[in-house]
């Protein structure tokens, strides 16, 4: 008997994890040591959870067997809601915070909760593309709004307002972003959340990496600047906080008014029917919340995230025909080759032939949802010198690759 897949999911893509990374398995297996800079996984690079999260799990463990309120522990959502008061968005409660398995899970339900067949969301491209394939697993079509290289990866306005129609339900926000490292200016995310504001948009805000800032950026809460605007705000512990095994995640609801309920009540069905998310990692949130936020000394001059984005940017940028805006948040830089010297088709088979080249392992950037093959994205999360070695092996396969 052949045992078929839901014929919903061949709209899904994720091919950041599909064909590169099953040949990466594939040269692993048969003995080969891989540099692997493609994925945004702080803790095998030494970048540990710090130990006072770790102590606070193991201390709470015994009492964390049960099932939690479908939402979260109440005392992970009193830090989750402090955490946006002290953002500026003063009038979050506990009531309006939720938990989740990390981002992930969290980017699903709320979509779930929300998409019928055919209605459109507006999604960044490039974007972090569980993104675009979520709303394709609910039903829903992602229309990519363009963010402009030219512009440090801005979002662009003027496309983003053209591409609503009377299907458009919600924005999708990633700031900072990933791929890109672009922290976006007041001015735009104002921009942004005033055409969302105007056409009736839910705006679906991911800042996971919110506190992964550089060169004294300056990321702003949306739910800060729109308060009167429906929007469900997301972050979590796998990044600044190191922690993306635990899968921990949460997301804060702002902008709804009293009578305004149904898609809460959708939500919180959803939160009902997983019962409640995995508690011990639960427990890991309020004291990762308060206190010393140890990822502020990673980011500043001086500091090892700091330190590793400008090497690979610097040593990136200087192979001939490979040109990167500088990120000034998150964990990648997203590099561009040059048409002019390096002919790409198809970026795909490009990162797959310097796999097995150098066993090197990069993102390709179709795989972001960009529509042009000439971008790949880096991981910054490793030692100096396994960048160097990394970038190394790069340019010296960029020196001969043809397509
Ligand atoms: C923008 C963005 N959102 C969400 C996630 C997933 O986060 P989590 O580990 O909380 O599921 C990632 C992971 O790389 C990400 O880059």
């Amino acid at each position: 008997m052949l045992v078929k897949q839901a014929q919903r999911l061949k709209a899904v893509r994720y091919d950041i994890r599909g064909p590169v990374l099953r040949r990466a398995q594939e040269l692993e297996a048969a003995g080969h040591q891989i540099i692997k800079l493609n994925i945004g996984n702080p803790a095998p690079w030494g970048l540990a959870t710090p130990d006072p999260i770790i102590n606070d799990v193991v201390h709470n463990l015994a009492s964390a067997q049960g099932y939690s309120d479908a939402r979260g522990i109440y005392s992970a959502r009193v830090a989750v809601a402090q955490k946006y008061q002290n953002q500026g968005a003063t009038g979050v409660q506990p009531e309006d915070v939720m938990l989740g398995n990390g981002v992930s899970e969290l980017i699903v339900m709320t979509l779930q909760a929300l998409l019928d067949t055919g209605d459109e969301v507006l999604v960044p491209s490039p974007d972090y593309p569980l993104w675009t394939g979520a709303v394709s697993l609910c039903g829903g079509r992602a229309v990519h709004y363009r963010c402009d290289e030219s512009a440090g990866w801005q979002p662009d306005l003027e496309h983003l307002a053209s591409r609503i129609t009377p299907n458009t339900r919600a924005m999708v926000i990633i700031n900072p972003n990933n791929p890109t490292g672009a922290v976006y200016s007041r001015e735009v995310l104002e921009g942004m959340l005033d055409l969302a504001r105007r056409h009736g948009l839910l705006v679906l805000t991911d800042e996971i990496y919110d506190r992964i800032v550089f060169d004294g950026a300056v990321h702003h809460s949306a739910a800060a600047l729109a308060p009167d605007v429906p929007m469900i705000s997301m972050g979590g512990l796998s990044k600044t906080h190191r922690a993306a095994g635990f899968r921990s995640g949460w997301l804060a609801v702002t902008g709804f008014t009293g009578r305004d309920t149904d898609y809460l009540e959708g939500l919180q069905l959803l939160a009902n029917m997983r019962l409640c998310p995995n508690v011990p990692a639960q427990l890991a949130i309020q004291t990762a919340l308060g206190g010393y936020q140890s990822i502020d000394a990673l980011v500043r001059p001086g500091g090892r995230l700091h330190e590793q984005r400008e090497h690979a940017w610097r040593s990136l940028t200087a192979i001939p025909g490979v040109e990167c805006v500088k990120p000034e948040g998150a964990l990648y830089l997203f590099a561009r080759l040059d048409p002019a010297v390096h002919k790409i088709r198809d970026d795909e088979r490009m990162i797959i032939d310097l796999l097995e080249q150098q066993h090197l392992l990069l993102s390709h950037g179709t795989g972001f949802n960009i529509d042009t093959p000439d971008h790949f994205r880096v991981v910054f999360l490793a030692p100096v010198d396994v960048l160097d070695d990394a970038v190394g092996r790069l340019g010296t396969f960029l020196a001969t690759y043809r397509q």
